[in-house]
């Protein structure tokens, strides 16, 4: 039977181009923002296969998805990540009538590009996205709980050398970080890297509080306007950041602010856990379970009616709020088993 190809529309007409999918919820790093130092993994019987998650992005992709993001935990943990990605690669411009990709991409949080960036590059990959919070390796080895700055640092480095583009996330984290974003930032453009900050989302429960955490990138932005000349950029990379140009570095700078600057409108994806949950929304409850259907008796069909769906349940608009002390999370799930 030929394959579904009709568009994902949402309620709100908007046309799904761009799946993260996530590989593993495992991660080799333990970021205080992100996970508490005990995280509890999920079963391995619990986690797509390889050929699940390749069977879940062909499905997408024959529906009109052409950017595909693998994210973890760290996708790089997983041992036979780099078979999915060379898999996908092949996609990459090839539409034979099943559909193409325009792009494979990942985000990583760098301890292990050293050993994988010229895969990555043969497999086709172009651009990767490298977690950066600090400079400091003290700080590094803090906020992390590992020490491993220096095997990140060579993971970037080696992935410029394989000729992947390198963009680093920072996430703006009050008291850990504050101090250290411009350096941060001119640190990237010297090393010609794009660089983005992000602002700390209420997702699953941690060691700390958020509220002691949240660093609202207004505030930062305007104590960068005190140093640097700042521009708007219409530059778009279909993800949800936007951009300004920092005159004095000759780089751009990606904002993401999903707590004091709403992107949801122009939102092109949606997100697919390492158990096969597609999220509707990254704020968002509603979910759908590609793991039933790819483990039914018609995976391509159930797969298709998922899909189906899953865009009659994306929102209009996520409802994060960082709570007050003492209160629940926002969204119990770690960005971990979400993906970033
Ligand atoms: N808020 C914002 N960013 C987060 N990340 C992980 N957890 C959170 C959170 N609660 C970031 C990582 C990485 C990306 C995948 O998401 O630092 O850059
Ligand atoms: Fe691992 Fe990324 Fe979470 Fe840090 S933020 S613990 S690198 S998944």
């Amino acid at each position: 039977m030929a394959p579904d190809r009709t568009p994902l529309i949402d309620g709100f007409q908007r046309r799904i181009t761009y799946l993260r999918l996530s590989v593993t919820d495992r991660c080799d790093l333990r970021c205080q923002y992100c996970m508490p130092e005990k995280m509890q993994f999920l079963p391995r019987a619990e986690v797509l296969t390889l050929e699940e998650l390749h069977r879940v992005a062909l499905a997408f992709i024959a529906r009109g998805v052409t950017k595909i993001r693998l994210t973890g935990g760290e996708p790089l943990v997983r041992r036979d990540m780099i078979d999915l990605v060379r898999a996908l690669g092949r996609r990459i411009g090839n539409d034979d009538g099943q559909g193409h990709l325009d792009e494979l991409t990942l985000t990583t949080n760098g301890t292990r590009l050293s050993e994988f960036a010229d895969d990555l590059f043969a497999a086709g990959v172009r651009r990767v996205n490298v977690s950066l919070d600090t400079l400091d390796p003290v700080r590094f080895a803090e906020l992390s709980r590992r020490d491993r700055l220096a095997q990140v640092l060579e993971g970037i480095a080696a992935a410029k050398a394989a000729g992947l583009a390198v963009k680093l996330n920072t996430v703006a984290l009050k008291g850990v970080n504050g101090d250290e974003i411009a350096e941060i930032i001119a640190w990237a453009h010297g090393e010609g890297h794009e660089a983005t900050l992000i602002e700390v989302m209420p997702l699953g429960e941690i060691d700390g509080e958020r509220v002691d955490q949240y660093l609202p990138l207004t505030q930062v932005r305007a104590e960068l306007e005190r140093r640097w000349t700042l521009t708007e950029d219409s530059h778009r990379s279909g993800g949800p950041a936007r951009y300004v140009r920092v005159a004095e570095t000759g780089g751009r700078l990606g904002l993401i602010t999903p707590l004091t600057g709403n992107f949801c409108d122009g939102c092109n994806r949606v997100r697919v856990t390492t158990t096969g949950q597609l999220y509707a929304c990254l704020g968002g409850r509603e979910q759908v379970d590609l793991r039933a259907a790819v483990r039914s008796a018609d995976p391509d069909g159930a797969l298709a009616a998922a899909l189906t769906e899953a865009m009659t349940i994306k929102p209009h608009r996520h409802a994060f709020a960082i709570r007050e002390k003492g209160e629940a999370p926002a969204l119990a799930r770690h960005m971990s088993v979400t993906g970033g």
